[in-house]
């Protein structure tokens, strides 16, 4: 007999994502779905997956522990959301409306506004400030369903507010249920108070920053914004070689308004992953299939900015190229903390089925963080990390789209969501 301290019973559907890892091609659309099926966890473990009729076989519920019971809903992995900008203070309503008068996110950028906006409020802001911002939204996250989520400085730019961003990310983290992985982006523009000196601001992010955020233990990896209104592939490498040689893993923002060439340096890099990729060109695609890159797709960033030019989706999941999904939250190109409407973007938009928008958007999340053998899927031995939402399958998740369905959430074996609002274990780290 198994025992557990957990078990979610009554779900019409149990969707494992269970098997390869990461899901390539044709695999990512096999969500593992088990009818009737049955979860249970043993601490921050779970100890089983299957059919209802098996728990009842072989699983026993310990004295004191509790039944979960999706009431006819879908069980599935807690949301990974492996693209974030989430420590920033100000929104950015205002260029919302003047985009939509014509105004566009390079002209409102050169004109001072876009992330350097966010810059001027994130720098006038204090650590608690940040700290309790990063805490509101990974409240709103675990609402929605996600249970990991990487998140990234780059609105300091200095070497004393990019540290600011990245301790409220700490503190934020050890106070709440949500996983944080860090990702240090001092290199997302070069600050305008820099303008006249990018080398200078580049040899500031190799030589002070990046060993600093590495020494203190603030940031698992490096990302580097690859544009013409940022940086260039080649000061991206001399960044990312820094990253590496501090232990850094790499990422990239990569050819999202243009080609920059910024997959095929992820590719040469071995970066973790290359993220936008909506100018990517065959034989970008190519090199990030070879090099196992993870392609993070944002379809939720083109959709608020109205992009028309959509990533080769299709051609990258054809060819072998990782894809995931992530929201991109920031103020300027993606405000919303939905895992869910990424998953009908990237349906509707990228042509994906709601089946491999979710493994995207979990197992392949789960392998862009480099925690892919530890959550993403739900199988014995892997953290206890999963949702319960309250459609009757899987496809509702994509379909039913722009509320939230997720009724409760389960984070390493504890209840943190019940009946669709947050328990005290939510806060508590
Ligand atoms: O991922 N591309 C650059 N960075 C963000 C946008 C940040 C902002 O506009 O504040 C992005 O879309
Ligand atoms: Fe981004």
């Amino acid at each position: 007999m198994i025992e557990a301290d957990l078990i979610v019973t009554g779900a019409a559907e149990v969707v494992t994502l269970s098997g390869p890892s990461p899901r390539l091609g044709e695999s990512l659309a096999e969500p593992g779905v088990i009818p009737d099926g049955a979860v249970a966890a043993r601490g921050d473990r779970l100890v089983f997956v299957g059919s209802a009729a098996e728990l009842d076989r072989r699983v026993r519920l310990r004295p004191g522990g509790r039944r979960l019971e999706a009431a006819g809903g879908t069980v599935l992995p807690g949301f990974v959301d492996p693209h974030t900008h989430l420590p920033f203070a100000g929104w950015r309503e205002e260029e919302f409306v003047a985009r939509l008068r014509g105004d566009t996110y390079e002209s409102i950028a050169a004109a001072g506004g876009g992330i350097r906006s966010t810059v001027a409020a994130t720098r006038r802001a204090t650590l608690e400030e940040l700290e309790a911002l990063t805490l509101a939204r990974l409240d709103r996250m675990l609402l929605h369903g996600t249970t990991t989520v990487e998140a990234k400085s780059g609105y300091g730019l200095t070497a004393a507010d990019e540290i600011k961003q990245l301790e409220a990310i700490r503190r934020a983290a050890s106070a709440h249920a949500v996983a944080v992985v860090p990702t240090f982006l001092g290199a997302h523009v070069v600050p305008a108070e820099r303008r006249s000196d990018r080398a200078g601001y580049v040899r500031e992010l190799t030589d002070v920053m990046i060993p600093a955020v590495a020494r203190r233990g603030l940031a698992r990896a490096c990302d580097v914004f690859v544009d013409g209104g940022a940086f260039t592939p080649q000061e991206a490498e001399t960044i990312l070689e820094a990253a590496r040689s501090a232990g850094l893993a790499l990422r990239i923002h990569a050819d999202q308004r243009g080609d920059w060439g910024g997959a095929r340096l992820a590719a040469r890099l071995g970066a973790l992953s290359a993220d936008h990729l909506e100018h990517v060109d065959d034989d970008g695609i190519a090199r990030l299939a070879a090099a196992g890159t993870v392609a993070i797709l944002l379809p939720g960033a083109a959709h608020f900015l109205r992009d028309a030019h959509d990533p080769p989706a299709r051609r990258m999941i054809d060819r072998g190229v990782a894809v995931a999904l992530a929201t991109d939250f920031n103020p300027g190109t993606c405000p919303t903390e939905s895992v869910a409407v990424i998953l009908s973007l990237a349906c509707l938009r990228y042509g994906l089925v709601p089946a491999e928008a979710i493994a995207a958007a979990t197992i392949n999340a789960a392998h862009a963080l480099g925690l892919g053998a530890g959550c993403g899927s739900l199988e014995p031995g892997k953290r206890a990390d999963l949702q319960v939402a309250a459609v009757p399958n899987h496809l509702h998740l994509a379909y039913h789209f722009g509320v939230n369905h997720c009724r409760a959430v389960v984070k390493s074996g504890r209840v943190v969501v019940e009946d669709g609002r947050l328990t005290p274990l939510a806060r508590g780290g």
